[in-house]
């Protein structure tokens, strides 16, 4: 729980606001935000009955089952009243996109995907989102998340691919990461990536 990507995932919930995580798992992150005492109201849902029966295990654990509601539900389908946030964290952009695609969504929406960031970025777009912080972060290995409100923006290409988070050294590893696909493939397209990464690099050096 003491997970720099769960921090980060946490660190875009405001005061006041009831929050939904879907895919909750193990209820961590339910239960960091209980523990904050900020929001109005936490609901922790899962598709899976025995992720929800762990997850109940540890908001027992930690005393907080009197703050936390529990709800088996494949995204919202189960999911009566609106809320304020909804985070989607620890999945695969598909699974992501299918959950995302219905009607009335929170007008805050917290992702971290696993896979795919690009095509995550450009459906949230697509459907009407616009990124009001994006955050690289290190534990083990690279996360992004990004706290998604209602709105219209344009992207760039680059933006697409490569996000608006300003963590240099997440674009460093991007670009060595992209380097070595290259030499193994000799891909246009790495090699294209690995041209566009350095160009952001030099930018953000200043
Ligand atoms: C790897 S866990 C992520 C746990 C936690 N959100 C995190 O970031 O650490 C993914 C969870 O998403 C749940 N899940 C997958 N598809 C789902 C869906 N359509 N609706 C609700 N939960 C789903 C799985 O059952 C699983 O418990």
């Amino acid at each position: 729980m003491n997970s720099e990507r769960l921090k980060t995932i946490v660190s875009f919930v405001e005061p006041k606001e009831s929050v939904i995580d879907i895919g909750t798992d193990h209820g961590y992150v339910p239960i960091m935000l209980a523990k904050m005492s900020i929001c109005s109201r936490i609901m922790a849902s899962d598709k899976s009955e025995n992720a929800l029966l762990s997850a109940k295990m540890n908001i027992r654990e930690y005393g907080l089952l009197d703050v936390i509601e529990l709800k088996v539900s494949d995204g919202f389908s189960n999911i009566s009243s609106g809320y304020d946030v909804a985070i989607l964290a620890g999945m695969g952009t598909n699974t992501i996109k299918k959950i995302l695609s219905c009607d009335n969504l929170p007008n805050k929406i917290i992702v971290q995907s696993n896979h795919d960031i690009a095509e995550l970025r450009r459906f949230m777009n697509d459907i009407g989102y616009k990124i009001k912080e994006e955050v690289a972060v290190f534990d083990e290995r690279y996360y992004v998340v990004i706290c998604y409100v209602v709105g219209q923006e344009v992207l760039t290409e680059e933006e697409i691919l490569f996000g608006k988070s300003d963590n240099i050294d997440y674009y460093k590893y991007l670009f060595s990461k992209y380097m070595e696909l290259y030499s193994k493939s000799g891909s246009k397209e790495y090699e294209n990536y690995k041209t566009l990464l350095k160009t952001i690099i030099e930018k953000k050096q200043g």
